[in-house]
């Protein structure tokens, strides 16, 4: 029961290690930014935005303006204004 109990643990481990937070929020001065990552994941696949296996992205100011978030949403129809991702 014991070994049972640890190798589920194990397996919930794997599982929340392999998967980010549901939702990420970038906190800032011009107003907070939430990126859903699973609504985003479910919709357009984690190839979308991850190369291989998928693993920490990192965001800046400038990454967001660009490659990683907005150049897309200009492409796919996603919020393109400050305030649709900067929200107070
Ligand atoms: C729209 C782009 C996008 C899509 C689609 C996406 N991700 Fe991500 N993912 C990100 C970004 C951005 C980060 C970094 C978030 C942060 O700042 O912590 C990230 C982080 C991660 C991390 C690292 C978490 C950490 O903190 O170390 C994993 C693992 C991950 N994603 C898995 C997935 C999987 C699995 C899918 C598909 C089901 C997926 N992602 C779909 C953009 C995306
Ligand atoms: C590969 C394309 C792609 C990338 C990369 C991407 N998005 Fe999006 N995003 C979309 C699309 C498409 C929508 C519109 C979804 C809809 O209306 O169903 C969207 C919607 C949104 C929305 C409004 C809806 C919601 O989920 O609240 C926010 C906010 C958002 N994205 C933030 C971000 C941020 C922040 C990043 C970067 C970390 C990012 N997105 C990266 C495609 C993308
Ligand atoms: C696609 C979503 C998106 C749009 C559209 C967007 N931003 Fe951002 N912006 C972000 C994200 C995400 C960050 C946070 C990156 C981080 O945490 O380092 C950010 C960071 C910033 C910062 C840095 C704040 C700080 O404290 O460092 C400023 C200023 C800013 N944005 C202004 C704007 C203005 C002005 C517009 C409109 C012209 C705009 N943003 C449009 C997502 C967006």
């Amino acid at each position: 029961m014991k070994k049972l109990v640890v190798a589920l643990m194990i397996v919930a481990f794997a599982v929340t290690a392999a998967w980010a937070a549901d939702t990420v929020t970038y906190e800032n001065k011009k107003g907070n930014v939430t990126f859903n990552h699973k609504a985003h994941g479910d919709k357009l696949g984690c190839n979308s935005c991850h190369e291989g296996e998928p693993a920490k992205i990192a965001v800046d100011k400038a990454a967001a303006h660009g490659a990683t978030c907005k150049d897309c949403h200009k492409d796919q129809g996603g919020p393109t204004k400050c305030n649709d991702c900067h929200k107070k």
